[in-house]
This record gives structure tokens, C-alpha cells and sequence, in this order.
């Protein structure tokens, strides 16, 4: 059946989504192709002023590293203490609970291993089914090295959720750590966190929350969500690659982290090993610049409109399956689907054959996709908005998939 704009989710989604269209695309040097980039998820394209500010501070002569005797060196420290401020504004949290590493998963290990230090047979860590694998491992191998225990919270695979009672039931007085998706990368939904990190800190729990996939997508406010660690990766805002851990200052102070001798013991440096990019910080402080201005309240009202569109017009034709919520409630603008007799793999390729980038496979999400029952058969294709695509793509990605029916 062809995709028709009749709309089970909003006959006009730009009077649904209350925002101006966000006419972007023209800041991303890398869309300008004719490729229509759905890939985001997996990683976005970096905004000219990130490319540019990464590039001129390698030309500056800047380039040194920190806490040296000449100028170079303070512009390096100045740097450092730039990019921790900004993030701190991104996420609405503590600036000195800022650390920068390679990648999330990097970030999420490190804090996981020296976890394993604290923790003694008998404790309990949570985890949840919707989680990326890189906010389950870490913690399921800090658990086996110190003899505790794992507990799992399902996921609904009838409606892609995460339901809060799955995590309460999950919490008792010996959880230690609850780990927890801020948006599951594979479904776009959204756990209601405030309830779990509520009950998490009822018992004494922490709660650590994998961002990587909600920053892009909604503001995000710390300080009122009031978890105690989290991670992001600016590769997914339009940065460059690495990955951001935030953790509440006292909780990182105490964190026995494994450093060597001469790093800082005090303060986010603990846990950053060895030099870090700083022509990588200089792209992450443009990047968070060019977020703040756009400001995520238009972005979110943007990908709105245009996700409806997508998931209206995926909806709508017979031989697609789309995974999760069928809604906008709660959720990134991501969703998963397949085309009945395809396998996700070869639906990748045929609309790479139209130069649209989607994701095929599992993603790392491996619970998702073995609660949906998909992790042996390809899991689902991927398609997730980022700012620079607008209703032209989404159409065209609709009509390139109807074409596979
Ligand atoms: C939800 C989610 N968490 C964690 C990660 C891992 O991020 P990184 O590549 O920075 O380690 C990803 C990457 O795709 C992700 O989508």
C-alpha cells in the first residue's frame, strides 16, 4: 500500500509541533552531498563552527598541554576550564563533575571499574532491557568482579517502554548503583527517570543515567533531575568524538578510580587519563555554543514535526513494521522498523542505493532487540532525525521505503 498523508499521529504535524522549521543544514558540511543522513543515532554530522574551532586551535599555536610556565599552557588549562562550564550549561549541573574521555563507553568502564572496588558480595546493581550495552556490560563486570548480584528491568515489547514499576521492583535495600537510559537508542523511548532515582536514593542507592541519546534531543536539566552520575557523547550533538561523564563532585571525589601517580587527586581530572584532545575540547565547546543558541526547545519542536511525519508515513504502509511506541509521547525522535520480506540488512542497502543512510542490525541495543524477538533475524533498520534533515528527507525516505514493498 502506498504511505498516504492520512495520519493516525497528527493530520498536520507542523501545527502539532508549535515550532518554525529549523533551516539548518546549510552549518553541516557533511549533508551537503545529496545523502539524506538518518544515521544520527550512530553519530552526526559536526557543525562548521565545532569543525572550525577543532581546526584553528590546532593552527593557533595554542596547541601544549596543561598546568605549564608559558601562555600556551594557560590556554590549554583555560580551555579545559571553558569546556567544563559549558557542559556544566548544557546539563544544568555542577561544572567541576565535568569529565572528558575518549567515548561514553570509556567513561561508563572507568566509572564501573573502580566501582567494582566498592562493592562486596551481596550487593546489587540494576539494569534495565533498554538500555545501549555500554550502560549494562560495564556494570554486569564491575558486579562479577566483586560478587554482586545483577538485577534486570524488563521492557514492555508491546510498546517499547520501560515501565517504572519494572525498575522499582528491581530496587531494594542492598541496590547500590541503578543504571538507567535517558532514551534508548534503538526505540527512542524515554523512561519516566524521577521516580527511579527517587526510589534509588530512598535505600541509598546512586543512580547513573546513559544520556547519550537524550542529549541531543531534549534539554536536560541535572541539577533538577537530580541523578548522580551521567553520560553524553558529543559526537551526537554535532561535536566531535568523545565522551562526557557528569558525576556529582563528592561522588567522584570518592570514586577509587585508577590513576596514576602525578594526575590529579581532586576534581574531574581524576578520572580523565592522560592529555586529553584539547583541539577536541575546542570543537566540544563550539559545539555546546552552537546548541545553547539554537536552544533545544526549537530542536525538539523541529524533529517533532518532522518525526511525525516519518512515523505517520512508515505507519501507513502495510509491509512495515515499526517497533515501540506508534505515539510521540515520551520519546527521541528514533524509531525502528522492518519491511516484511526484506531482512534489515538488505532494506539498508537498497535505500544506501538512494543515498539514504539508515542503521541496520542491533546497535548494541542487545536486550532490546532480544525482547522484540529480533536478535536473530538482523534486529530492525534505524532511522532517527538530526537537525539538518528537514520534511524533504523524511519524504523521501517514506517514498524510498514504500517502494520496497
Ligand atoms: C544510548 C547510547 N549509549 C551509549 C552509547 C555509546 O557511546 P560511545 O560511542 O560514546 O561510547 C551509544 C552509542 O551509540 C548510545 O547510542
Amino acid at each position: 500500500m502506498s504511505a498516504t498523508p492520512s495520519s493516525p499521529i497528527s493530520p498536520s504535524p507542523a501545527a502539532d509541533s508549535g515550532g518554525e522549521p529549523l533551516e539548518l543544514a546549510h552549518r553541516f558540511p557533511g549533508v551537503r552531498d545529496g545523502w539524506a543522513r538518518f544515521d544520527g543515532p550512530a553519530g552526526t554530522q559536526p557543525v562548521d563552527v565545532s569543525i572550525d574551532a577543532t581546526a584553528e586551535f590546532q593552527r593557533s599555536g595554542l596547541i601544549a598541554n596543561g598546568h605549564g610556565p608559558f601562555p600556551m599552557a594557560d590556554a590549554c588549562d583555560a580551555l579545559e576550564e571553558r569546556v567544563r562550564a559549558a557542559v556544566g550549561q548544557l546539563l544544568g549541573a555542577d561544572p567541576d563533575g565535568v569529565s572528558v574521555g575518549p567515548s561514553s563507553t570509556a567513561m561508563a568502564m572507568r566509572v564501573a571499574t573502580a566501582l567494582a572496588r566498592e562493592l562486596v558480595e551481596g550487593d546489587e546493581l540494576v539494569v534495565t532491557e533498554l538500555d545501549h550495552d555500554s550502560n549494562i556490560t560495564p556494570w554486569t563486570l564491575a558486579a562479577a568482579d566483586a560478587g554482586a548480584t545483577v538485577r534486570m528491568a524488563g521492557l514492555d515489547p508491546a510498546t517499547g517502554r520501560l515501565p517504572v514499576e519494572a525498575v522499582l521492583d528491581q530496587i531494594n535495600d542492598r541496590t547500590r548503583w541503578v543504571a538507567i537510559t535517558g532514551a534508548s537508542n534503538a526505540l527512542g523511548t524515554m523512561p519516566d527517570l524521577s521516580p527511579v532515582i527517587e526510589a534509588a536514593h530512598a535505600v541509598g542507592a546512586h543512580v547513573h543515567v546513559d544520556g547519550v541519546h537524550r542529549t541531543p534531543h531534549r534539554s536536560v536539566d541535572l541539577a533538577d533531575l537530580g541523578c548522580d552520575s551521567y553520560v553524553t557523547s558529543a559526537y551526537k550533538w554535532y561535536g566531535p568524538h568523545a565522551g562526557i561523564l557528569w558525576m556529582r563532585p563528592e561522588r567522584l571525589q570518592a570514586l577509587a578510580v585508577s590513576k596514576v601517580r602525578p594526575a590529579p587527586d581532586e576534581g574531574p581530572g581524576r578520572i580523565e587519563l592522560g592529555t586529553p584532545s584539547f583541539a577536541g575540547l575546542a570543537g566540544i565547546e563550539a559545539a555546546v555554543t552552537f546548541l545553547l543558541e539554537v536552544g533545544l526547545d526549537r530542536i525538539e519542536a523541529h524533529e517533532r514535526t518532522c518525526f511525525a511525519r516519518l512515523l505517520d508515513g512508515l505507519l501507513a504502509i502495510d509491509s512495515v513494521t515499526v517497533y515501540g511506541p506508534h505515539d510521540l509521547v515520551e520519546r527521541a525522535p528514533t524509531l525502528a522498523f522492518n519491511v516484511a520480506g526484506r531482512s534489515p540488512h538488505e532494506v539498508g542497502i537498497a535505500l544506501a542505493a538512494e543515498k539514504i543512510a539508515v542503521w541496520d542490525g542491533h546497535y548494541y541495543a542487545l536486550e532490546v532487540m532480544k525482547a522484540l524477538g529480533l536478535d536473530d533475524s538482523g534486529g530492525a533498520v534505524r532511522a532517527g532525525m538530526a537537525i539538518y534533515l528537514g520534511l524533504a528527507e523524511v519524504e523521501r525516505l517514506i517514498v524510498a521505503v514504500d517502494s520496497l514493498s
